[in-house]
């Protein structure tokens, strides 16, 4: 493949901000929201809560959270998204209450969220659960300070404890804190409105609580999982691909894995090239929480293990059963073998084409990039979870030469390998 990609806004950093808003009843304005299932339903969910929604011909967002009349975020929309949960925390922080449904199973593991339970418990919440149903209370009225340490460190969990302690009493700090680039951008977005935080980006944040925050106007950052998505798309089918409206300083450990593999990788401020014009070498991908390799990476990087010359292994840390591709992998002549958290891949030289079935959004994505290598036709089902992370993937993957299409249907692309 060959072509030119603009890469969107970042899915998890637009969802945070887009609850952020929850913490003011002034205006919060967020650009460059992307287009995604995800984006949709937060909305749909801060609607139900009685924010108000407005979106400008520039697709920038408006929300107010003045007239919120409902604290509770319902089962039918939490089971889709379990982001969901980033509303406990600011509903907390300006009502004194919440009822959030339990997220529910994920075909990535259990996800569960005790630790952002436990850490608002330690800023004065009583929490409870029935029926399914998180319910939380600050029968003082208002949360206060704590010293938060993570026993995981979690990207949600950081961000949930992020909006509660802004307008808590007091100074908290939170240890063990998750250091992703959506982190920060929150952390920013929330300073913008007023809110007094420092070491956002390290693993020690700390908040120092304010009676109110104010409006603000927020551009989200550019989605480091789609950009690294294309990049692998780039090297998998021996191309040359530059992605634009990126930013490079986010991609540290995939641009570092993608030249181990023998890519050319050139950097410029907002835009990055990936030209490979052999077969890759396999690599050891073993995910860490950011800065190290991301786990929302591993599906695509296991695929280009399986067409690499030579074998790797892929452990991955961050989630108990994040290789659902495998098996759809294995029906294409993949050859993997998984040992607990750690997969052996041997590299062969073609994949076949097949029809296969997405499990988790970036499991799909890396089933879309298998069928651009594998011969003949593929078919992947069950893209509603792609939909949910990628803005318009087929179009983009187009324009650089994939011979892939959606199928009108249900939504089934089919695939063709790239002659
Ligand atoms: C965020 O999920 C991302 N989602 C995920 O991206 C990403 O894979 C993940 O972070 C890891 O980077 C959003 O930001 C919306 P965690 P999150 O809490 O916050 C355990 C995608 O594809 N844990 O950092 O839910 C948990 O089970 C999605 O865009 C607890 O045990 O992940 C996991 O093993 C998929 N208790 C580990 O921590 C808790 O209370 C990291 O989870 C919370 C988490």
């Amino acid at each position: 493949m060959r072509g030119h990609v603009r890469i969107g806004g970042s899915k998890n950093a637009a969802l945070p901000v887009l609850m952020s808003s929850l913490l003011t009843e002034k205006d919060l304005l967020v650009a460059n929201v992307p287009h995604l299932r995800d984006v949709t339903t937060t909305l749909e969910l801060l609607g139900r809560l009685g924010v108000q929604i407005e979106v400008d011909e520039k697709s920038v967002v408006r929300v107010n959270a003045a007239q919120v009349h409902a604290r509770r975020a319902p089962y039918e929309l939490v089971k889709t998204m379990r982001a969901s949960i980033l509303v406990l925390g600011p509903l907390l922080a300006r009502f004194g209450e919440a009822e959030v449904s339990l997220p529910g199973g994920c075909a990535i593991g259990s996800r569960p969220v005790d630790l952002h339970v436990k850490a608002l418990e330690a800023m004065g919440a009583r929490v409870s659960v029935e029926s399914g149903y998180i319910k939380a209370v600050v029968p003082s009225g208002r949360l206060r300070a704590a010293r938060i340490v993570f026993d995981t460190v979690t990207v949600t969990g950081t961000e949930n404890l992020m909006m509660a302690a802004s307008l808590a009493d007091g100074t908290t700090i939170l240890e063990n804190a998750a250091r992703e680039p959506e982190v920060v951008d929150l952390a920013d977005c929330l300073s913008s409105m007023g809110a007094d935080i420092s070491g956002a980006g390290t693993d020690m944040i700390e908040i120092r609580g304010r009676t109110s925050l104010g409006g603000a106007h927020h551009r989200v950052i550019p989605d480091r999982i789609e950009a690294g998505t294309f990049m692998v798309a780039g090297a998998v089918t021996k191309g040359e691909i530059t992605l634009h409206d990126l930013n490079v300083r986010h991609l540290d450990a995939v641009t570092a894995k993608l030249r181990d593999a023998g890519a050319e990788i050139t950097l410029g401020d907002d835009q990055l090239t990936v030209s490979m014009g052999v077969r890759p070498k396999a690599v050891p991908i073993s995910t860490a929480p950011y800065p190290g390799f991301p786990t929302d990476m591993q599906a695509q990087f296991m695929l280009m293990n399986c067409v690499a010359e030579g074998s790797a292994t892929v452990t991955e840390h961050i989630f108990e059963n994040r290789f659902m591709h495998v098996q759809e992998l294995h029906r294409m002549g993949a050859d993997i073998e998984l040992h607990g958290n750690t997969a052996i891949v041997r590299g062969v030289d073609r994949l076949g084409g097949a029809q296969v079935m997405a499990t988790d959004l970036r499991a799909s994505a890396g089933l879309v990039l298998a069928g651009l290598v594998a011969s003949d036709l593929t078919t992947v089902d069950r893209i509603y979870h792609l939909d949910r992370g990628y803005d318009c993937i087929e179009e983009k993957l187009l324009q650089c030469g994939a011979d892939i299409k959606r199928v009108a249907d249900a939504a089934l692309p089919q695939l063709r390998a790239v002659q």
